[in-house]
């Protein structure tokens, strides 16, 4: 059942979406009144740490536990109510079917229960208009967008909010992904990219040389990196890694940058279009912000990237998304599903 809404409710003036992301391993909640974010509160899941990555039974557990005072953490930090909320959107896929099974179960009996409706959306385009929050410094259309998170890398022609298309992808690891085997191999917990950024920013980038593959198109690789490292580690002594963790961190993410913005650099060349944006967690590394602030400044580029806490996975960008659906009557019905590996 798709929910209608009549002529009156499309007219109401003000419209306060009550938005849902549990794709992964973050509850995130967020309130947003005309496309204006009120609340944004993250609920991050600490319990992965000692296991290296995120272990999908216990992140859908964590997000049992959390999701109810998140929500409610959310509604009165944005003071409003249940009652004033106009529709629910969730974060439909793609992710951890366990994890999005949460937030999809609980945005459909809210708006069963609050008799409102509901709208579906997908975490990667969630990721692109997290550059649209910013209503003071947003990009006009068409604009590219260089999404880097952990499960995705991708170059996307953005015409409108809800005309995307994906013109370049990795054909294997994402960026994210990247970040954090490497720093697996240098020993360090997971997420591993944060901590290579911090430790970067002590070190020399062009102390190691590792490897940069080269792709047809606008497509990425990055297993060849996690291996190039591998292999260049094996060869070190004991304690090289201490020793020289700065300059390795330095070095890693040198070429992961690199790999990312000669890439970019040709879907502007290819596409004509000079307004690029970055998103995703990988849009929080500072080497990788400062690097697009450069080439915008050479190539003559408007660069635009996301508060921070609108980088990594937040309800926020499911938020401004569902805005623009709502606008567009774009709803799903109590039947919605999650989906782990839906494209778009
Ligand atoms: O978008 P996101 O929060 O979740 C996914 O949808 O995957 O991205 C998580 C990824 C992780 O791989 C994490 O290591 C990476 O973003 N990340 C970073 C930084 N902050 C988060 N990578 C490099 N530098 C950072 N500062
Ligand atoms: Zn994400």
């Amino acid at each position: 059942m798709i929910h209608q809404l009549n002529d009156t409710s499309l007219k109401n003036t003000s419209v306060t979406i009550l938005a849902i992301e549990s794709s992964c391993d973050d509850t995130s909640v967020a309130i947003c009144e005309d496309g204006k974010i009120l609340s944004n509160i993250i609920a991050n899941q600490s319990v992965h740490e000692k296991y290296g990555g995120v272990v999908p039974e216990l992140a859908s557990r964590a997000h049992i536990q959390n999701i109810v005072p998140t929500v409610q953490t959310a509604l009165t930090a944005a003071n409003v109510t249940l009652n004033s909320i106009d529709a629910i959107a969730f974060t439909q896929s793609p992710g951890l079917i366990g994890s999005l099974l949460v937030g999809v179960q609980f945005a459909k009996s809210a708006a069963l229960a609050l008799d409102k409706p509901l709208i579906a959306v997908h975490h990667m385009q969630a990721h692109v208009l997290a550059n649209l929050i910013d209503t003071d410094n947003r990009p006009d259309f068409p604009f590219l967008c260089l999404t880097v998170s952990g499960g995705h890398t991708q170059i996307v022609l953005v015409k409108s909010p809800l005309d995307l298309e994906v013109i370049g992808e990795t054909i294997d690891d994402a960026a994210g992904e990247a970040f954090d085997k490497c720093a697996k191999l240098l020993g360090l917990p997971y997420p591993g990219g944060p901590l290579i950024d911090k430790y970067a920013k002590e070190g020399n980038p062009l102390s190691f040389k590792f490897a940069e593959p080269q792709m047809p198109a606008l497509n990425f690789s990055f297993s060849g990196l996690k291996t190039s490292v591998l292999y260049f580690l094996q060869k070190q002594d004991a304690g090289f890694i201490e020793a020289n963790l700065s300059d390795l961190c330095a070095s890693i993410q040198y070429t992961i940058i690199n790999i990312l913005l000669k890439k970019l650099n040709k879907a502007v060349l290819q596409t004509g279009v000079k307004r690029v944006c970055i998103a995703g967690g990988v849009s929080a590394n500072s080497g990788l912000r400062n690097g697009l602030q450069a080439m915008g400044k050479k190539y003559g580029w408007n660069t635009y990237i996301p508060a921070f806490q609108y980088c990594t996975d937040n309800a926020a960008m499911i938020a401004i998304t569902a805005h623009y659906k709502y606008q567009a009557g774009q709803f799903a019905g109590l039947d919605a599903s999650p989906n782990a590996r839906a494209e778009w």
